[in-house]
């Protein structure tokens, strides 16, 4: 019989556990497992803006919002590149009636929904269920994120291709306003 352990244990102890009790339905090397991607916390200075926001939105938002989620377009899971998730420029169901509103709008955080349902406590507050008050970090980070994307667009948007140009840890990165990605070269 297998032993109990201590709820304290270490999160890679509890995984390696996770391992042990077939909780994944792929299988796992244990020595990879170091060299796997991790999440870092919002406020991680010492982390890309990119990973913390995209961190953030994958532990709070991709259990919803993801492919075959809720109403919305966009793919709020880390695994998903950013460039595909939807997210920069990315096309809304319900622009709350805010003219020219993206899921993000680069630069702009008035036009920014995610931002807005990020900040709210009101009706359109995400996550919709168990919000009493406003992750003032979560918010504070994704505004300053939100605003990296500004210069380049400025200058680009309307340029050849129609793309809504932002600048990612990664690089330049560009996301056609049709939602369909693209890198530009
Ligand atoms: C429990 C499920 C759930 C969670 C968790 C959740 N959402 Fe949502 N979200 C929804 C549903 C359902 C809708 C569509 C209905 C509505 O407008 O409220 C939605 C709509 C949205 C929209 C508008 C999409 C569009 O195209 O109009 C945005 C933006 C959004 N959520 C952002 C977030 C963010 C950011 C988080 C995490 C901080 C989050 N959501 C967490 C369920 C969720």
């Amino acid at each position: 019989m297998e032993s109990a352990y201590p709820i304290t244990a270490s999160p890679i102890i509890r995984f390696v556990r996770g391992i042990h009790v077939g909780l994944f339905d792929t299988s796992i090397i244990e020595t990879n497992i170091a060299t796997f991607s991790k999440l870092v916390h919002i406020t991680n200075a010492l982390a890309p803006l990119d990973d913390r926001v995209r961190s953030y939105l994958d532990s709070n938002c991709a259990q919803c919002h993801r492919p075959g989620g809720a109403q919305a377009f966009f793919d709020a899971r880390y695994d998903t590149p950013l460039i595909n998730q939807g997210i920069i420029n990315g096309l809304l169901m319900n622009s709350l009636g805010i003219e020219g509103a993206r899921v993000v709008k680069p630069g702009d955080t008035n036009s920014s929904i995610l931002f807005q349902r990020d900040m709210s406590l009101g009706d359109i507050k995400m996550p919709p269920l168990a919000k009493n008050m406003v992750d003032t970090d979560a918010v504070g980070v994704i505004a300053q994120w939100i605003n990296t994307f500004s210069s380049i667009t400025n200058s680009l948007t309307g340029s050849l291709c129609q793309c809504g140009i932002g600048k990612s840890a990664g690089g330049v990165l560009a996301i056609e306003r049709a939602n369909r990605p693209r890198i530009c070269k």
